[in-house]
């Protein structure tokens, strides 16, 4: 699939690498529709695109509740005039340990279940309810191919301190290979990208000696760009023997 003349959602478009996705796509020539939760981020992001060659629209959208997931897919093709992929790329971090004893009282803490439930809604449910509502309306009135490209984690390994990233994070892997062999017959294919430490403005407020420290053993000795991992969304995009897979862009990290 060619990314100029076509047209792709993104989800958590404000910030980051939904926001580097967003305008990439759009300097390649194709036409965006993204979502974010704030309105403020979405002005920026949009003002930004407007000297774009592709068109670029920005809508308010919580990933995590159907009614609005619904709404947007409807929003976006409407914009757009049409839809051929989405980028599931909102995502949120509560990190903790599973049970943490204080080393002082021997106080056990747990991760509390609204960590658990906010991630899983957001990195697990919300790319549930994207994928299916794409599909959908694809599968009713798309054409020209589809394409659905979910950002996993280097996490779906089983990182520490993160059970609830870990889960939501692999259960994208899990899903983006059911996908491929469910919706080929929709002309629909899938894949998933599961990003090392990447630099986004969850790093950039990171103190450098603990920088040091995350890229420590990483065999390319540094973090990713957001241009390497639009270059994995863009080879998903493009190569129309690509299903059902899992790409780890880390610089070779093994957690
Ligand atoms: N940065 C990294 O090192 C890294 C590594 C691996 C995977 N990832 C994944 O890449 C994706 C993008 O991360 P990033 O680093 O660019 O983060 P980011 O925080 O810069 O951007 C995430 C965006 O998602 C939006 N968002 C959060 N919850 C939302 C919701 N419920 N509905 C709609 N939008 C919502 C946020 O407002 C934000 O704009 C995430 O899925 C993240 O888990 C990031």
């Amino acid at each position: 699939m060619k990314i100029q003349g076509n047209k792709f959602l993104v989800t958590g478009g404000a910030s980051g690498m939904g926001r580097h996705f967003t305008l990439s796509l759009a300097r390649d020539g194709a036409d965006v529709a993204f979502c974010d939760l704030g309105d403020e981020g979405i002005q920026a992001v949009v003002a930004e695109g407007a000297k774009l060659p592709g068109k670029v629209v920005g809508f308010s959208c919580d990933v995590s509740k159907e009614d609005q997931v619904e709404k947007l897919i409807a929003d976006a093709a409407a914009a757009l005039g049409g839809l051929n992929g989405i980028i599931n790329n909102a995502g949120i971090i509560r990190d903790g340990l599973l049970i943490k004893k204080d080393r002082e009282t021997g106080a056990i803490s747990k991760l509390s279940m609204k960590k658990w439930q906010q991630v899983i809604d957001v990195n697990l449910t919300g790319v549930f309810l994207g994928t299916r509502e794409f599909a959908a309306w694809y599968a009713e009135y798309g054409s020209g191919g589809g394409v659905v490209v979910s950002i996993s984690s280097i996490s779906r390994h089983g990182n520490m301190g993160q059970s609830n990233y870990s889960a939501a994070k692999a259960g994208i892997v899990a899903m983006t290979k059911l996908w491929g062999g469910e919706l080929a017959r929709y002309g629909i294919r899938t894949g998933a990208i599961a990003p090392g430490f990447t630099r986004t403005p969850i790093l950039e407020g990171m103190p450098p000696e603990m920088l040091a420290k995350v890229v420590q053993p990483v065999p390319l000795k540094r973090i990713g760009e957001p241009e390497e991992m639009y270059m994995t969304v863009k080879f998903i995009i493009e190569n129309d023997y690509f299903t059902g897979r899992t790409i780890d862009v880390d610089g070779g990290l093994v957690l």
